[in-house]
């Protein structure tokens, strides 16, 4: 059966940077633990990659700057020769299947992080555990207490993300998204419940923001600004995050990490939220937006009505992750109307290997 052709705003061209962009939509960053055990990016995640070369843009994978920093097992890196080796293979691949920009993500896991992982005892802004089990290599565990960052820390961590980001060029990314969202690093900085810091990198807004602003400014000063976008998920109480001044302290931190940035990326955005608007009304550069869809399964639509009701609303660019996961050729699925594929369950998302990962069906080329 072939579907028509629908005319929708996500499918027009766009600018990212300096790059133009065939559609609006975007690979959400979305971890799937499939690299090798020292986080070398593996042949399978570059063909999972290929696979996705018709969205507008590619968001990779939370990619860690140094040991510490690790989360779970098998997450990918960026701070070795064999890292950077196996990310240029990936950014090969997307760019022979025809693919626009690919940026890469880079995290800091602070307290999320287990000695079971990484060998390292987790450092955070303050000592406060995760309230979650963590997954560890023997699997599920209580977190640990993790150890207060001290000022080398910082500045070490810093450089690690400068360094990451030089990596990340030289291995073929268009530019680097710094992750200060989701309950990471960067967040436990920002929200209040985690940083309970009183050096200047705690206490008020201009202080929790301070260590987030130093990490882009150092990105930004390493590759240029117009490489490096900001990820952040207002007000997500998600890993034991508690904002308490959520509508104040991201307009601050969007108007200290600068204009001049490739992008700013917020993850869960609610359009009918006066905070949205606000940023977006900040923001005069590019502004991908990460639409809320229902946490049991994504809709019927792929997510095309909540992505243009965020283009409505003022948003650039359009993120969208389990329906990307579940649909190599979502752009198409878009265009034509067809129903999208489900993701399937969830334990294939972390398991590793081909299932749930490369083996998602696309259409059949008759109702492209
Ligand atoms: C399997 C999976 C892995 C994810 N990994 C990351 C990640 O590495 N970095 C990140 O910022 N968000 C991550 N996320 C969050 C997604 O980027 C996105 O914000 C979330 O899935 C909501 O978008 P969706 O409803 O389109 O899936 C992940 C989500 C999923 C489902």
């Amino acid at each position: 059966m072939t579907h028509e052709t629908i005319a929708s705003p996500l499918l027009t061209p766009a600018r990212l940077g300096t790059h133009e962009l065939a559609n609006r939509l975007v690979v959400a960053p979305m971890t799937r633990t499939r690299a090798k055990r020292d986080g070398t990016p593996t042949p399978l995640m570059a063909e999972y990659y290929a696979q996705r070369a018709t969205a507008g843009a590619i968001i990779a994978e939370a990619a860690t700057p140094n040991a510490a920093g690790q989360t779970y097992p098998n997450i990918t890196a960026l701070h070795t020769d064999a890292h950077t080796d196996g990310w240029r293979q990936v950014t090969r691949a997307v760019r022979a299947a025809g693919g626009g920009p690919m940026f890469l993500q880079i995290q800091h896991g602070g307290r999320i992080g287990h000695p079971d992982t990484s060998g390292l005892t987790p450092m955070a802004p303050s000592p406060i555990p995760l309230p979650d089990p963590i997954h560890t290599p023997s699997g599920l565990q209580q977190a640990v207490t993790p150890r207060e960052m001290t000022p080398d820390d910082i500045r070490q961590t810093i450089d690690d993300f400068a360094r990451t980001a030089r990596r990340a060029v030289e291995a073929g990314f268009a530019g680097v998204e710094v992750h200060s969202a989701n309950g990471y690093l960067l967040h436990q900085f920002l929200a209040a419940g985690t940083n309970r810091r009183t050096d200047a990198y705690g206490g008020g807004i201009d202080n929790r923001i301070r260590f987030t602003t130093e990490v882009v400014a150092a990105v930004a000063a390493a590759i240029g600004a117009e490489r490096t976008g900001l990820r952040v998920s207002p007000g997500k109480a998600v890993n034991g995050i508690t904002e308490t001044d959520t509508d104040d302290l991201y307009p601050a931190l969007i108007e200290a990490t600068g204009e001049d940035l490739a992008y700013l990326h917020i993850a869960f955005a609610d359009p009918a939220r006066p905070l949205f608007a606000r940023l977006r009304g900040l923001r005069t550069g590019t502004l991908i937006a990460n639409p809320v869809l229902p946490a049991e399964r994504i809709p019927a639509d792929g997510g095309r009505e909540a992505a243009e009701r965020l283009l409505d609303a003022g948003a650039d660019l359009i993120a969208l992750g389990r329906p990307f996961l579940a649909n190599p050729d979502l752009v198409d699925r878009i265009r034509t109307g067809a129903p999208v594929n489900a993701v399937r369950a969830e334990y294939t998302m972390y398991t590793g290997g081909p299932t749930g990962y490369t083996d998602y069906p696309t259409l059949n080329p008759a109702d492209r």
